[in-house]
């Protein structure tokens, strides 16, 4: 079991001016942020980003929509970290998720979901990789 995952505030969450609240609630959840950027990223690299999606109907509209304005990835540290992170931030869909989560509190619709997190250990690590040079995370562990 790792104890890191990567989240990304999304376009409307940033939009929404809501970066500060969301990153407390993390925060109170346990985790420990040892790396955070605000970034904007091109449609190439959304979509290498969401490459396993690339056969699904949303693909071309998740591209527009993470393009579509400033998003903040984060990386993150906790005990049993995918899935504590998985359930603080709710279903897919915000009308789905339960109260208190985040997707619940931020989210606008089943796209525009307001927070990312990674499904699994073995893509949490890739998707850390994908956002920070080693360089640019707190090192808990030396
Ligand atoms: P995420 O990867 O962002 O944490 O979300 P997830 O695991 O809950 O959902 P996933 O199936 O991986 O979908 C990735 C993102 O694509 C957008 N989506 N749009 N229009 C649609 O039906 C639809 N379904 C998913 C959402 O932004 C979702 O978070
Ligand atoms: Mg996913």
């Amino acid at each position: 079991m790792s104890n890191r995952t990567l989240a990304i505030i999304k376009p409307d969450a940033v939009e929404k001016n809501v970066i500060g609240e969301i990153i407390a609630k993390i925060t109170q959840a346990g985790f420990k942020v040892l790396g955070v950027k605000l970034t904007k990223i091109t449609p190439a690299i959304a979509g290498s980003f969401y490459e396993v999606h690339k056969e699904r109907g949303f693909y071309g509209e998740l591209i527009a929509y993470m393009t579509s304005g400033p998003i903040v990835p984060i990386a993150l540290e906790r005990e049993n970290a995918v899935e504590e992170f998985r359930k603080l931030i709710g279903a897919t869909d915000p009308a789905k998720a339960e109260e208190g989560t985040i997707r619940k509190l931020y989210g606008a619709g089943i796209e525009a979901n307001a927070i990312h997190g990674s499904d699994s250990d073995e893509n949490a690590a890739n998707e850390i990789a994908f956002f920070f040079a080693k360089s640019e995370l707190v090192n808990i562990n030396s």
